[in-house]
């Protein structure tokens, strides 16, 4: 445990600042139940430029440095699968300046990142409509996938050009195809099956979504997966959030009572 630790802190620089209500927050954690799979819809960038006077771009940047920060405490705390919103199907309605930011970032996150992200066993998954991304960001994302494919120890799904709606829509197509070539029977098709034909397929559901920057929707993200997910929201904007965030969330849902509809007995 301690050379694990200890391996941890070497190659990856200081895993966060375990001080003051960090320390507390890891000692309040429970390790044994902690989330499987968290969602996080990474939000507030914007903001977070504009209250300091800078460009848009400089809270994507800022962003991204969040992001480095709580995939290195997942794999830290060993969490399974860590799900993060990084560009969804109606992002494409915003200026075509800062959509190129965006995706240059994500080209310069996992050319800057992938041999990093490979030697802790994080598996990079893209998650949304990829084909439809520009050809660069697609060249980065295949060899991140080549690369990390056989890594299990976080699975990072990025969505990208990603919609709820359209999984569900995409997932529907590939059933109909399916039955229609006679593949499958249409009473076989249960939540079970209707999952597996979801991007995430073969992942379990979200137990906790983040939401940072105050806001109270879902934005399009993950519609059938979060039936029964926790939810967290902080009004602290993404580029501020931090691993002390992130645990209190932790803490926070350790609390919780999940029922998934029933009643505790
Ligand atoms: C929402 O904030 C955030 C996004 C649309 C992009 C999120 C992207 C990153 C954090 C960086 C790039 C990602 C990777 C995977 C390297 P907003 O711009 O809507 O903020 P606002 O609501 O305050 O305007």
């Amino acid at each position: 445990m301690v050379r694990k630790y200890l391996s941890t802190l070497i190659s990856w620089g200081r895993p966060g600042k375990t001080v003051g209500s960090d320390a507390r927050l890891m000692q309040e954690l429970d390790r044994k139940r902690l989330p499987k799979h968290i969602a996080i819809i990474m939000d507030g960038n914007g903001r977070w430029a504009r209250t300091r006077g800078l460009p848009r771009a400089m809270g994507h940047r800022a962003g991204v440095e969040s992001l480095r920060e709580i995939v290195r405490t997942c794999t830290e705390l060993e969490i399974s699968v860590l799900t993060v919103y990084a560009f969804s199907t109606e992002n494409w309605r915003r200026p075509q300046e800062e959509v190129d930011v965006l995706m240059d970032l994500l080209s310069e996150y996992l050319r800057k990142e992938l041999d990093e992200l490979h030697r802790h066993g994080i598996q990079i998954r893209p998650i949304g409509r990829i084909q439809e991304l520009p050809p660069g960001a697609r060249d980065e994302l295949e060899r991140a996938v080549r690369v990390t494919g056989k890594n299990n120890r976080l699975i990072l799904n990025i969505a990208l050009n990603y919609g709820g709606r359209a999984e569900i829509l995409d997932a529907t197509r590939e059933l109909i195809k399916e039955a229609t070539e006679g593949k499958l029977h249409p009473d076989a098709i249960d939540e079970e099956r209707f999952s597996g034909a979801l991007y995430t397929r073969g992942l379990p559901d979200p137990d906790l979504l983040i939401r940072p920057s105050g806001e109270m929707r879902l934005s399009n993200f993950l519609l059938w997966q979060l039936a029964y997910t926790e939810f967290w929201v902080t009004d602290v904007y993404w580029p501020d959030f931090r691993r002390g965030h992130f645990l209190q969330a932790l803490v926070d849902y350790q609390g919780r009572d999940r029922r998934f509809g029933g009643l505790k007995i």
